[in-house]
């Protein structure tokens, strides 16, 4: 993490510029019922055309500043230059940097990896569509990737080093049609149109026997796989968990609709690198395959974040409470607040689903209330956040 340490000096004054780099505000922490809290500064950035904090703290007898987590920007060039303006902007006698930015480095190609906002505002395929959940190694994305070249597939998984060998593939063996994305599988179905998908594979999820919330398969995520499917589209299971399949096949059973396969020890064309495991060992390997007997509504994605009313920020930052609230969906947890000045400042969220909550900041600027770098991602448990939060804030 790039971070440079100097002597403790006063913060820079706002709004000014450095090298092409905007400072627009600072804001320090406001310490709520916190004693001996060290202070801590955000510092709104712009550089690039992106928006960004950077954070400067006590360390020992000096100050860090760093990137700020939860709004983090790539290529991290952009962060190290800002950096860099700001220790020359303050004059600082600096100690120790990590920042040295001789030589840009170049981005892995990344074409084929999309975030999920590209899910939620653009994508778009007049190709049949499959959907691999937790593709681990790839090898059967790959492998069905290249043996149905017109079908448009998704990749999801959440770990970044599985994504980056499975895209090394895709570049060595030219396939063009996997687009993978690093998103919990649980909530990225929302973002896709109903009817339109004519198979989803779960390869050996997870079995999360201590954490049965972790895992991929509930009657959640089942509908949500039932709205997406075409009809006579599946949804295929496959594992070597004695207990996953029943709890899987105890799901299904209870659906109103469908038609459920269930084979034992089936041989597929493609071995993953988990099924190798698993056969060499003696277990059996279970398939339950649910296929879609219905078709369902078009569902309007909600993308409205808005807040109606000013914010009166000199109230808000006496007031509001710290204390985590979970309710039927969501969870919205007020973890910290910036001052900015007396009508203006920042609050730290964590917010959304409760398996995959997200952090982001709001800054209250005179009365006007937005989420910094923008809106979060339209889930249904964000909006709902969402809406508390506004009920909190703006309530008269
Ligand atoms: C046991 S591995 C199986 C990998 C691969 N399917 C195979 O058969 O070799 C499970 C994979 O699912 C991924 N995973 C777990 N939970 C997930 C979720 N909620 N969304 C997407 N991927 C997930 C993990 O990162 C892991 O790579």
């Amino acid at each position: 993490m790039p971070h440079i340490v100097f002597n403790k000096n006063t913060p820079i004054k706002t709004p000014t510029s450095q090298d092409g780099v905007f400072f627009n505000f600072i804001a320090a922490s406001f310490n709520f019922n916190k004693a001996h809290r060290k202070i801590e500064y955000k510092v709104g950035v712009t550089n690039e055309n992106k928006d960004f904090l950077l954070t400067l703290k006590e360390k020992d007898d000096n100050i860090m500043i760093k990137a700020d987590k939860v709004t983090r920007v790539t290529p991290v060039n952009i962060v190290k230059d800002a950096l860099n303006a700001y220790v020359k902007a303050a004059n600082a006698n600096v100690l120790f940097s990590n920042t040295n930015n001789i030589h840009h480095k170049l981005e892995p190609q990344k074409e084929y990896l999309k975030d999920i906002e590209y899910f939620v505002n653009d994508f778009d395929t007049k190709k049949e569509i499959q959907i691999e959940i937790g593709f681990g190694s790839g090898r059967h994305l790959i492998h069905q990737a290249t043996q149905n070249p017109d079908v448009q597939f998704i990749g999801l998984e959440i770990h970044t080093p599985s994504i980056e060998q499975m895209l090394k593939h895709v570049k060595i063996q030219n396939i063009t049609n996997i687009l993978a994305v690093n998103y919990d599988a649980r909530l990225f179905m929302e973002f896709i149109k109903s009817n339109s998908v004519s198979k989803i594979f779960v390869h050996f999820p997870v079995p999360w026997d201590k954490k049965p919330h972790r895992r991929v398969y509930s009657s959640e995520f089942i509908n949500e796989a039932l709205r997406i499917l075409k009809i006579n589209g599946t949804l295929e299971l496959r594992t070597d968990s004695r207990k996953y399949f029943d709890y899987c096949t105890s799901l299904l059973t209870h659906l109103p609709t469908g038609r459920i396969t269930i084979d034992i020890n089936k041989d597929l064309q493609v071995s993953s690198k988990y099924e190798d495991r698993w056969k060499k060992q003696g277990k059996n390997i279970y398939d339950v395959v649910l296929q879609c007997q219905h078709e369902d509504e078009e569902i309007t994605v909600n993308k409205d974040f808005s807040f109606e009313k000013s914010v009166d920020f000199s109230h808000i930052k006496t007031s509001i409470s710290t204390n985590s609230i979970v309710e039927d969906g969501f969870v919205l947890h007020v973890e910290d607040i910036f001052e900015i000045n007396e009508n203006s400042g920042l609050i730290k969220l964590t917010f959304g689903s409760f398996n995959k909550p997200v952090s982001k900041y709001i800054v209250i600027n005179e009365g006007k209330v937005s989420y910094f770098q923008g809106n979060p991602i339209p889930t249904s448990a964000n909006l709902k956040a969402h809406h508390k939060l506004k009920e909190i804030l703006c309530h008269d």
